[in-house]
């Protein structure tokens, strides 16, 4: 008998998505796996359990957990997830480990092999299981959608023989993968797009998108991307610049997406109540940080909120959730891509190398232990984990996913 591969329906509530689709599934029984699908765990991703059972998978229930040799999840374990599952399951998911001490001590204490699939490292192996790409992606086309949705103007220029509808203005903040998308897609949908970013290499991107580029171009800006390709933290005197050139440019935008985040650490605010306040009433912004913390004053994590002078803000947690049908299918991928490493294909099982360095980027948790680097510390004197994962390689070069 092959080992078991258990996917579990969500237990949060606002989790649409899962960790496997029939394509994902396929594969795995052909590689020698049995898979376990829980009951209803594709439905709110438009996979019935009959599209599982199609293609050779178990229909299960929550306790099919305590069978699973692998684990493969959108969400890191619950308390009660965690007593179902045996020791020595390796549990894949978007573990969200920063400040989650107790929670990565609990998964450590259940046995469980946990890897966060964030932590992935961003190296050319690597690619096909980068879940932050494909799932920031979604969420910058999302956020554009959304925001047109808020919005009661027409985005595009209309010359019609009743008068002319001017094309929206759209400013968006922060230019990694969501914002790259975001811009792709205002664009398409026919916006004047203007955008910011604190990494110099971001420029050149947003021009061959056909965007206006808008930065404090000053020495500490040109030194602000780590090898990683990720932003650092700014200095105060940076941000009060950055601020007072967004400021004038704000109060002209009718729609604002602010995608920005520094790796391990809340977000930047980058919109005050004061150049909220400036915008005029119908203008929307969309704050995709909300759940780091949020780029914007006055943002409510899952809510959309009216201010008084009539800009809606919109806060929406979980915003690739929105567009689940599509982003279970390339987070299934993701999740496969990574699983696929670890299949020796002799004894066609599970086998762990803990010296690949994708295994030392992502293991959270080993053999009853918090084992990563950034993190064990933690565990030890339970002081807040590393500001930023060692283990981030220098990037590739493949820059971004919009087309
Ligand atoms: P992220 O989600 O960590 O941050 C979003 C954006 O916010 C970043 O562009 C960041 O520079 C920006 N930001 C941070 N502080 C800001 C501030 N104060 N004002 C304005 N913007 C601010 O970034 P993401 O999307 O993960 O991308 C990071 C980098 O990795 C990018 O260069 C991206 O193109 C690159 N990348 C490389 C891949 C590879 O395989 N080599 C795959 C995917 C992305």
């Amino acid at each position: 008998m092959g080992q078991t591969i258990f996917i579990p329906r969500e237990a949060d509530a606002n989790e649409q998505r899962v960790g496997a689709s029939p394509d994902t599934v396929k594969k795995l029984i052909a590689a020698g796996f049995d898979v376990i699908v829980e009951a209803g765990a594709g439905a709110s991703s438009r996979i019935i359990d009959e599209d599982f059972a199609k293609v050779g998978a178990t229909i299960g229930k929550p306790n099919d957990a305590s069978k699973a040799d692998v684990i493969l999840k959108v969400r890191r374990p619950t308390e009660s997830e965690l007593k179902t599952c045996k020791s020595g399951t390796a549990v894949l998911a978007i573990m969200d480990p920063y400040g989650n001490d107790a929670a990565l001590a609990a998964m450590a204490k259940a046995g469980i092999s946990a890897f966060a699939m964030e932590l992935m490292p961003r190296i050319t192996r690597a690619q096909v299981m980068d879940v932050l790409s494909s799932q920031a992606n979604l969420a910058g086309y999302q956020a554009v959608i959304d925001a047109a949705s808020e919005y009661d103007r027409a985005l595009p220029m209309m010359m019609t023989a009743a008068g002319t509808v001017p094309a929206a203005k759209i400013f968006i903040m922060g230019v990694g993968v969501a914002g790259l998308q975001a811009i792709a897609t205002a664009r398409r949908l026919g916006a004047v797009v203007t955008a910011t970013d604190v990494r110099p290499a971001v420029k050149e991107q947003v021009a061959s998108l056909g965007a206006k580029f808008i930065a404090v171009e000053d020495e500490e800006f040109k030194q602000a991307e780590t090898a990683g390709g990720y932003a650092k933290e700014m200095s105060k005197e940076y941000q009060a610049k950055q601020a007072a050139l967004t400021a004038e440019h704000i109060a002209k935008q009718d729609i604002v997406i602010t995608t920005a985040l520094i790796p391990g650490r809340p977000a930047p605010k980058l919109v005050s109540a004061a150049m909220v306040a400036s915008m005029r009433a119908g203008s929307v912004i969309v704050d995709l940080a909300v759940e780091r913390g949020g780029n914007v004053e006055g943002a409510v994590a899952g809510k959309v909120v009216t201010t008084p002078n009539g800009v809606k803000i919109v806060g929406h947690l979980n915003v690739p959730g929105r567009v689940a049908a599509s982003a279970s299918l390339l987070y299934a991928k993701n999740l496969l891509a990574f699983l696929e490493t670890m299949i020796d294909k002799d004894s066609k099982t599970i086998k762990i190398n803990r010296d690949d360095e994708l295994v030392k980027a992502t293991m959270l948790t080993d053999g009853g232990a918090v084992v990563h680097p950034s993190f064990v510390k933690a565990e030890a004197v339970g002081t807040p984990a590393k500001a930023e994962p060692e283990t981030k390689k220098a990037s590739s070069g493949k820059k971004g996913d919009a087309q």
